[in-house]
C-alpha cells in the first residue's frame, strides 16, 4: 500500500493542476522516488498522453502515469509516492483523495472569479473531514502586477495557508509540458529556477506535515 499521496485538485479546470502534479512527481523522481501520476481526468488523459510525450522524447526521470477512477485500486501498486492528477467534475473522487493525501495542492488564478469558487471548494473539503493543515493553496499565472498578487494573497491567506512562490503565466511553461518536460525544465533558467522554488516549498511543507503526525 503507497502511503505518500499528495494531491494537486480544484473545482475549476485550467488554473494548474496537472501543471503541479508533474513539477511534484518529476522533483521527487530526481531525488530517486518512484512516482506516478494517478491522471484522474478520464476524458482528457492530460497527464498520461503527457507521460506518453515525455518517454517518447527520452526525458529523465521517468515519470508513470496511471489513469484511474478511485485512488484505491492504484494504491496497491508499488510506489514510493502517487501523485494525484484531480478532475474537476468528480467531488467524489476529489473528496476521498484529499482525505488520503498528506498535501493537498490547490491552484488558483488571482482574479475574485477563481478565488472564490476555489476557496468554496476547499471549504467544502474541510467540511467534510479534510485536515485544513493539509491544505496549500498555490497562486499561478500570475501577472507583472505585484498589487494584483499581493490582493490575492491577503485575501486567501486569512483562511488558508498560501505558498510563498507564486508562478507568472510564461510562455515557456506551456512550451515546455507540450513536449512532455516539466515547468523545471523549460530552456530558460529563470523560469525554472522558480518552478524548483515552489517545488521545494511543497516538499518542505510535505516533510513539516509528516514530523507533525508521525515524529
Ligand atoms: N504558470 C503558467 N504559465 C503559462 N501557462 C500555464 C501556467 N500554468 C498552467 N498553464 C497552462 O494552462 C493550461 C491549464 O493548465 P493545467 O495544469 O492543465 O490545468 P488543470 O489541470 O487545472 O486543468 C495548460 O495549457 C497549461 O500549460
Ligand atoms: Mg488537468
Amino acid at each position: 500500500m503507497v502511503e505518500n499521496v499528495i494531491s494537486c485538485l480544484s473545482q475549476k479546470g485550467g488554473v494548474g493542476k496537472s501543471t503541479f502534479a508533474r513539477l511534484i512527481a518529476r522533483t521527487y523522481a530526481s531525488a530517486g522516488w518512484s512516482v506516478k501520476i494517478a491522471d484522474f481526468n478520464v476524458n482528457q488523459l492530460t497527464s498520461t498522453k503527457w507521460a506518453a510525450r515525455r518517454m517518447a522524447l527520452g526525458a529523465t526521470p521517468e515519470i508513470a502515469a496511471e489513469v484511474c477512477t478511485t485512488i484505491r485500486s492504484i494504491r496497491r501498486d508499488n510506489y514510493d509516492l502517487i501523485v494525484a492528477d484531480g478532475t474537476p467534475d468528480s467531488d467524489q473522487s476529489s473528496l476521498e483523495i484529499a482525505r488520503i493525501a498528506t498535501l493537498n495542492v490547490i491552484p488558483t488564478g488571482l482574479t475574485l472569479d477563481d478565488l472564490e469558487p476555489q476557496i468554496l471548494f476547499a471549504n467544502e473539503l474541510v467540511e467534510r473531514g479534510v485536515d485544513k493543515e493539509t491544505i496549500l493553496f498555490v497562486l499561478n499565472k500570475t501577472t507583472d502586477s505585484k498589487l494584483a498578487v499581493q490582493e490575492a494573497r491577503q485575501y486567501l491567506s486569512s483562511i488558508y495557508r498560501v505558498a510563498e512562490t507564486d508562478l507568472g503565466h510564461k510562455t515557456g511553461y506551456q512550451m515546455a509540458q507540450n513536449v512532455g518536460l516539466t515547468i523545471a525544465e523549460t530552456n530558460f533558467p529563470t523560469l525554472n529556477e522558480r518552478a524548483d522554488q515552489l517545488a521545494a516549498e511543497i516538499v518542505s511543507r510535505v516533510n513539516e506535515i509528516e514530523e507533525k503526525y508521525n515524529g
